[in-house]
């Protein structure tokens, strides 16, 4: 890999007008409480995760529970139209590091997290058991098992390579800036900490986004979602729109889980959510003991990189 860049100063640039303490707990994927299944369109969900408990239960260890409920104090204080605006705008650049695709996923290796309730086993292990489940039940979508394998890639923002950003800037649910926060938020009380909250240009429904817009046209808050997004995008990568629409908003919770902000959807996004809906199973069970192989799937993985992205990408 070629890091262009060795320390990114990033965090440095973040707005020092607002308070940046840091949790030192690492909350991936916005992981909260949901009830135990069974079965969701045919795809058969373990009840238990590797700890014995139900997935994104954070009932079962109370400090667990305040560590996210910190996180999301950060997060939601923090995330303002100002702050996503300049992340995107530094991070759209790509010019913190030229790598493939696979090469990135082993680097992700180096993100170990060790507080997803869910999960104690590398990262790559969770990116290739969420492929391998859905190329088992879709065997013909090969796009589809590309997008789970690379979904989280993002994550890296947490690296010192790239900038070391703090957590409320890489995991956690994402949501819409530049209109009012909705209810439906976890822990939305925080964000009447957020310089935005107060702004009446944005404190509406719509704000400054038209009803119908589509997602595309509406700043989400910056995260491994986000990233990974341009980073597809800014590289020429093929995949279809679907598997960009899922890389950009698989912590979008509020829309995908609790239905809010469906208003600023257009007919494409409502048409890409039934594939984001799809992924988010397996995105979320298939977090397991059971390890992959990954000598033994590699090359079916590395052939369908080649079809999608150039050998290098642009971080
Ligand atoms: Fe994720
Ligand atoms: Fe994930």
């Amino acid at each position: 890999m070629t890091i262009l860049i060795e320390q990114l100063e990033l965090v440095s640039q973040i707005d020092k007008s607002v308070n940046y303490e840091e949790s030192n707990e690492l909350v991936l994927d916005g992981e909260f409480p949901l009830p135990k299944l069974q079965s969701q369109n045919g795809f058969s969900v373990p009840q238990n995760n590797s700890f014995g408990h139900s997935f994104r239960d954070y009932d079962a260890d109370s400090e667990r529970q305040q560590g996210v409920e910190e996180f999301y104090r950060l997060q939601h204080m923090n995330q303002t139209y100002d702050f996503v605006k300049r992340m995107r705008e530094e991070y759209g650049k790509l010019d913190k590091g030229e790598m493939g695709i696979w090469e990135c996923c082993e680097l992700l290796n180096d993100v170990v997290d060790d507080s997803d309730p869910d999960l104690d086993e590398p990262q790559i292990q969770h990116l290739l058991q969420s492929a391998e489940a859905i190329r088992k039940d879709y065997p013909n979508e090969d796009w589809l098992h590309l997008t789970a394998l690379i979904h989280d890639l993002g994550k890296i923002l947490l690296l010192p390579a790239f900038g070391e950003l703090p957590q409320w800037a890489v995991v956690g649910d994402t949501f819409p800036l530049g209109c009012a926060f909705d209810e439906s938020n976890v822990h939305h009380k925080y964000f009447k900490q957020n310089p935005d909250y107060n702004n009446p240009a944005y404190n509406t429904k719509n704000g400054i986004c038209k009803e119908g817009c589509g997602l595309d046209n509406v700043m989400m808050s910056w995260g491994h979602d986000d990233y990974m997004y341009l980073v597809a995008k800014g590289n020429g990568c093929t995949l279809p729109l679907a598997a960009l629409f899922i890389i950009r908003y698989h912590s979008f919770y509020p829309l995908h889980k609790e239905g809010a902000y469906t208003h600023l959807m257009n007919q494409e996004d409502v048409e890409n959510l039934k594939w984001l809906k799809i992924f988010n199973k397996y995105d979320l069970y298939s977090k397991s003991k059971v390890q992959v192989d990954v000598e033994k799937v590699k090359p079916y993985y590395q052939s369908l990189i080649q079809k999608y992205f150039p050998a290098i990408v642009r971080w």
